[in-house]
């Protein structure tokens, strides 16, 4: 883990620390007792204020205490949370949900973790998990990159999904990316033997760089067509369902003409 873990502080960004007191090296990423980082690291996400409606608030103030909780350093007990032992799947940079509830729905036997920093969307997915009834998701607030690190043990997961991840267009801007080697190692370790990666993109250029690096990872082999595996979409045999509603986001995108590229990787041994 510690070796996954070093090959990810490859996105922190050093900054200088005070300049007389410390007496050991911060790692990257290391937080204070407060919480928060001692000094921060390249993020994959912009930093975005909303508000919530008064029933988002409601709803939210129903719900999150028993169906999200804020990202932290300690590990996740999946199955106390859920109340049973099922497949973990975790969906990253979940938005307003509609894959995650979709997909939700149609695999009542999965559970499913929807990781995201942006609140306003997380309290469109709690309004919808409560107006649904939707007993098989929890949500984490906070970036998913320390939940991989921190929060999820080595061969844990049943699939990882990825939709539409910032494709960060200018060049300078591409070291913010979420899917670089680092990340791929991380979530190849967090899968089990078997698990799949499942990214959607729309973005032609970040289409090549998943391509290139996922091909890179040597745990990771291709299960479609834009993978390098065989033509289509796994079949019955998959552990998890590959079906996704088109979300706002992915409707903005066909409407502007872009090329969706589907990724699907398994972990191998
Ligand atoms: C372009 S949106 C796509 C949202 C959604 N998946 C969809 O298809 O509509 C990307 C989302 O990922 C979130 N995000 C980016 N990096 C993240 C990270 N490291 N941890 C959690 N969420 C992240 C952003 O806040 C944003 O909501």
């Amino acid at each position: 883990m510690d070796a996954v873990n070093d090959a990810a502080n490859h996105t922190a960004e050093s900054v200088p620390g005070p300049p007389s007191t410390a007496t050991a090296p911060l790692e990257a990423g290391r937080r204070s007792p407060t919480g928060s980082r001692l000094y921060p690291r390249v993020t994959s996400f912009r930093s975005r204020r909303g508000a919530l409606t008064p029933n988002q608030r409601q709803s939210w103030e129903r719900m999150w205490p028993s169906i999200g909780r804020e990202v932290g350093d300690e590990p996740l007990d999946a199955e106390a949370w859920f109340g049973r032992r099922a497949p973990l799947v975790i969906e990253i940079g979940c938005g307003t949900g509609t894959a995650t509830a979709a997909m939700a729905q149609a695999e009542p036997h999965v559970d499913l973790i929807g990781i995201e920093v942006y609140q306003p969307g997380l309290a469109q997915l709690v309004q919808r998990i409560e107006r649904d009834g939707i007993g098989n998701i929890r949500l984490l607030r906070g970036d998913a990159v320390d939940v991989l690190e921190h929060m999820i043990a080595p061969d844990s997961l049943t699939g990882v999904r990825v939709f539409f991840p910032d494709p960060w267009p200018k060049s300078r801007h591409h070291k913010r990316r979420l899917l670089q080697p680092a990340t791929f190692a991380l979530i190849a370790d967090r899968l089990i033997t078997g698990g799949v990666l499942h990214v959607a993109t729309d973005h032609a250029g970040y289409a090549g760089h998943i391509a290139e690096v996922g091909a890179a990872q040597p745990r990771l082999i291709g299960l479609n067509e834009a993978t390098g595996g065989a033509g289509g979409a796994p079949g019955a045999d998959a552990p998890i369902g590959f079906e996704r509603p088109v979300t706002k986001f992915e409707g903005k995108a066909h409407r502007a003409g872009s090329a969706i590229t589907e990724f699907i990787w398994g972990k191998i041994k």
